[in-house]
């Protein structure tokens, strides 16, 4: 049996799936100080080293729920000075990295791990865990316009795969509460779409990604996913 040794590594943090098959074909990783190649396998007890140093999960997994306010980013690094996202996470936990990312203007579930596999898994362009968003938008989209929604968009000379919004609150004072589902995650993609149609989006807010639901976790505050919740999400990466 065995395991992969390129899932091997991203399981145990050390590098994603791509990273860590290029260190395999660059001839930098071994399994009992034999140089590995491509499509070799791990079995228990063998020793995989990279650079020398042996290759083992250092920190324990840890899978948290972020319920990301406005006003912070995603990434790390930003020209602006902005707060950014890690700076609402617990020092007591090991180095997670947030699983996509949420807009400076968007609220919502933001999944952070140190699980590369997972991370991979969850964010695959070709198989994206489904995410729910309620928003508010502009005016109120006709049954029309929801059609061209679901069926495809072009944005960007791209066309969006299918999606769903539902009208959930109509006319409220000129704008209307919708909840839109989609498996995609290009940048600013949810607003992209409602401009598209006509129908901008003045309040946006992530309420679950691939079954796991932000539910009562409050503005700014983080937990840890249940055993369950990681399951449900680890089944993503078998798809
Ligand atoms: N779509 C957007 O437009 N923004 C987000 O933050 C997430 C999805």
């Amino acid at each position: 049996m065995g395991e992969r040794l390129q899932k091997y590594l991203s399981a145990a943090g050390i590098a994603s799936r791509r990273k860590s098959e290029e260190f395999i074909t660059a001839g930098r990783v071994t399994i009992n100080d034999k140089v590995a190649q491509l499509g070799d396998k791990v079995e228990a007890g063998d020793v995989v080293k990279l650079d020398g140093k042996v290759a083992e999960a250092q920190d324990k997994m840890v899978y948290l729920m972020l319920h990301k306010p406005e006003g912070y980013i995603t990434s790390t690094h930003d020209q602006f000075n902005r707060p950014d996202v890690m700076a609402l996470i617990p020092k007591t936990y090991p180095r997670v990295y947030p699983i996509g990312r949420l807009d400076y203007d968007t609220s919502g579930m933001l999944l952070l791990t140190n699980d590369g596999a997972l991370t991979q898994a969850l964010t695959h362009p070709s198989h994206q865990a489904e995410k729910v968003y309620v928003a508010k938008v502009k005016g109120t989209p006709t049954e029309k316009e929801i059609e061209a929604f679901s069926t495809g968009l072009d944005i960007e000379g791209e066309r969006t795969a299918p999606a769903s919004l539902k009208v959930t609150n109509p006319d409220q004072n000129g704008a209307s509460s919708v909840k839109i589902t989609l498996r995609e995650g290009r940048n600013r993609q949810v607003r992209k779409m409602c401009e598209a149609i006509g129908h901008p989006v003045v309040f946006l807010k992530r309420i679950a990604t691939g079954g796991i639901y932000l539910g009562e976790l409050k503005r700014g505050q983080v937990r840890e996913l249940t055993s369950a919740e990681v399951s449900r999400l680890k089944r993503y990466e078998k798809s």
